[in-house]
């Protein structure tokens, strides 16, 4: 081992570590790993570093690639083998922890007509957002959600739920986000099947929604006590009538365009404790400006088309293409059109950061508030 390992991190800043090898030196850190320590200021600049430095990197994965290789999983695979049929997303920096990005998990599931996985219930908290395909449905603790095309769907930590497609449908692709890498990272991480395989529906079909998803408007005397949104499913429908509606009496975010947040209607809070999500609107020809956030984003495009600049690398998307933001990279978002909008619904975990006090937002300063592009 040569003296180098050891001071390799060593930064010439008063208040860092800044600890030259020396032979006495390295023997004393030699010695003290064999004692199962170490010298902190050996690594602390390492393990401490100025600000975040994500081990993922930006990537997009684009449907039109993937989409016949999801649908082979049909032919190759039974649900009832396979637990859920999915291809999951692969951040090239992540792939230890089987993370799209940062600490989150996605991946497109696909069902057939007739399908249904069994039911389960883990400590991940998931949603998924659905892609294509009519007929799909969520049970979730015995309320049963109906699904179509840019509907999301909450899964809540600890509770019951399957997917499946019915019998009169088509074939379904929807994406998946979970906590999976989180739950692991903290060690707190449960799976259990359902003793019966599946639940009993026992609400009226969609009564989440009619009970809890009419804007502004609380059921009288209803009560809430768990720690997720009460309004398991957010329609599309409504969802982009409620952008279309504020993009006319806002100039938005100079960094996100019209975004609204689902939220939970019990608390106005994020849908779970773990996960958020929100819609976009990026306007016929909008370019946002840049900025950078700590906390992680998983983004699907679901109308439209246009590009994000992401740390000075450009990815151009269209519908049903996916792709990530790590952690304090700076990102930007344009719509490549002229006359219609673009809309992109992204996950996060931004309700981690802000319960851990550990939110952050820094705008990009210079070039006009845009990125140069580097590649
Ligand atoms: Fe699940």
């Amino acid at each position: 081992m040569s003296q180098a390992n050891f001071d390799r991190y060593r930064e010439d800043v008063i208040g860092r570590a800044n600890v030259v090898d020396t032979p006495e030196r390295v023997a004393y850190y030699r010695r003290l790993s064999e004692l199962g320590t170490g010298a902190l200021w050996t690594v602390a600049n390492k393990i401490e570093p100025w600000e975040p430095g994500s081990a993922s990197v930006p990537f997009l994965w684009r449907y039109r690639d993937l989409r016949e290789d999801v649908l082979k999983a049909l032919d190759l695979v039974t649900p009832e083998e396979a637990g859920r049929r999915v291809v999951y997303l692969e951040n090239p920096g992540r792939r230890d922890v089987v993370a799209a990005v940062g600490w989150l998990y996605s991946g497109l599931q696909v069902m057939k007509p007739g399908e249904c996985a069994a039911a389960h219930r883990h400590s991940a908290s998931a949603l998924r957002f659905i892609m294509e395909g009519s007929g799909a449905f969520t049970n979730v603790d015995g309320h049963r959600m109906t699904l179509g095309a840019n509907d999301f769907v909450l899964t809540p930590n600890g509770t019951w739920h399957e997917h499946g497609v019915e019998e009169e449908g088509t074939t379904c692709i929807w994406q998946d986000g979970l906590d999976i890498p989180l739950m692991n990272g903290l060690e707190a991480n449960f799976y259990e099947v359902h003793p019966d395989l599946n639940q009993a529906v026992s609400f009226p079909v969609n009564d989440a929604v009619a009970t809890w998803g009419n804007p502004g408007l609380r059921p009288w005397g209803a009560l809430w006590d768990k720690r997720y949104s009460p309004c398991l499913k957010y329609e599309w429908a409504p969802t982009y009538e409620a952008l279309t509606k504020y993009a006319r009496v806002t100039d938005g975010s100079p960094f996100d365009g019209v975004l609204m947040e689902y939220v939970n209607p019990d608390t106005g809070g994020p849908v779970m404790m773990t996960i958020g999500a929100h819609m976009q609107m990026l306007r016929p020809g909008e370019h946002t400006m840049a900025h950078r956030q700590t906390g992680s984003f998983v983004y699907q495009c679901c109308k439209g088309r246009g590009w994000s600049i992401i740390n000075g690398q450009r990815f151009d998307w269209q519908e049903r293409d996916i792709f990530v933001v790590p952690a304090w990279m700076y990102h930007e978002h344009a719509n490549a059109s002229d006359s219609e909008d673009a809309c992109l619904f992204a996950f996060h975990d931004l309700p981690v950061m802000r319960a851990l006090g550990l939110y952050r937002e820094e705008a990009f300063g210079d070039n006009g508030g845009r990125q140069p592009i580097l590649s």
